[in-house]
């Protein structure tokens, strides 16, 4: 198989006493559209704060083709090709969305003899409203404060700024969570348009039908460690949220009292979803078929049809029932 983009080995981080990571890893290849998926607490954020360069872990290792890497801070993670669209966005509020995309990277034309640069505001601009039209977004004021957009407006800014300048890896954190219907599926073909540019793009959502339209494959986290990968097309639902909760592992599993016994010492969180078995590796679906295939079956008659993930934001809940 391909060398992996971008991988994390047994991070570790924590937050006083909070165990956020134990030892998570992680992978991404080119080309791919890769969800991170699992429970509020699960880590997915500390991940990727982790990957970002914005946290530094406690242990493990980080590794960029292969090599190993330490970032003294997120500038470090962008110029190895990473960008991020965090969940709090990290957007100056003050600032119009043409500078905010172009914030700490602004293009410069040549001043006098090319020796004084000035920044090229309508250059950047224009290159701004064309971004956010390929979101699906239509600004009324370009040079209105980021902080007198909607919500949803903000997080078109933050998804074109990475995506203008990713040429690695982009890490989305919920980036559709505030999104309207149009809005929502523009930013899920840009996923895909920029993943066919061989970038690879980390897809954080809590919706579990727009994690199975958009990915190739879907790592699962489970108090702070990976529990699964699952492909994309070869998994359901069910499987995901069976995964996410821990429900498999007891279905898989025919001795459950070795799970509580093998369950980390200390939880991770305190949204921690219940006794189960964070693996020391994730199982992997084939097209064979597989533990996880066998175990979907099992838990079948257990799982509702079309559970509602338990995780998601109640607005969207709302709006995924309507949208059926
Ligand atoms: N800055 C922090 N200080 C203290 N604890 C933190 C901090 N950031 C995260 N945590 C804790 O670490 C754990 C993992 O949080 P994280 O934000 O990574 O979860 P998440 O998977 O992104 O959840 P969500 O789906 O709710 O966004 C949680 O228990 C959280 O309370
Ligand atoms: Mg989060």
């Amino acid at each position: 198989m391909a060398e992996p983009l971008l991988e994390a080995r047994g991070v570790v981080k924590r937050f006083g006493h909070v165990h956020a990571l134990q030892g998570a890893d992680f992978t991404a290849f080119a080309g791919e559209v890769v969800a991170l998926i699992g429970d509020n607490g699960a880590g997915k954020s500390t991940l990727v704060g982790v990957l970002s360069g914005v946290l530094a872990p406690d242990g493990g290792e980080i590794r960029i083709d292969g090599a190993p890497v330490r970032f003294g801070g997120p500038q470090d993670a962008r110029r190895h090709g990473l960008e991020t669209v965090y969940q709090d966005l990290s957007l100056a509020q003050d600032l119009d969305a043409p500078a905010n995309l172009y914030l700490g990277r602004e293009l410069v034309r040549g001043g006098l003899l090319g020796r004084i640069g000035v920044l090229d505001r309508p250059a950047m601009r224009r290159e701004a409203v064309r971004a956010f039209a390929e979101l699906g977004v239509t600004l009324k004021d370009p040079s209105a404060p980021v902080a007198a957009l909607s919500g949803g407006q903000r997080q078109s800014v933050a998804v074109a700024r990475a995506v203008a300048f990713a040429n690695r890896v982009i890490f989305l954190d919920e980036p559709t969570a505030a999104l309207g219907v149009v809005q929502r599926a523009r930013v899920l073909e840009t996923v895909r348009r920029v993943a066919d540019r061989g970038i690879c793009v980390v897809l954080i959502s809590h919706n579990m039908p727009e994690v199975l339209s958009v990915a190739d494959r879907v790592e699962v986290l489970r108090l702070g460690r990976r529990v699964a990968s699952l492909r994309g097309a070869e998994t359901t639902i069910e499987e995901l949220v069976g995964a996410m909760t821990g429900s498999l592992d007891r279905a898989a599993d025919p001795a459950p009292s070795a799970q509580v016994a093998s369950a980390p010492a200390s939880p991770a969180t305190d949204s921690a979803p219940g006794p189960g078995r964070p693996d020391a590796e994730p199982r992997t679906v084939g097209a064979a078929g597989t533990t996880w295939a066998e175990a979907a079956e099992a838990t079948e008659a257990a799982t509702p049809a079309r559970p509602a993930t338990p995780q998601q934001p109640e607005h969207q809940r709302a709006e995924d029932e309507e949208a059926r």
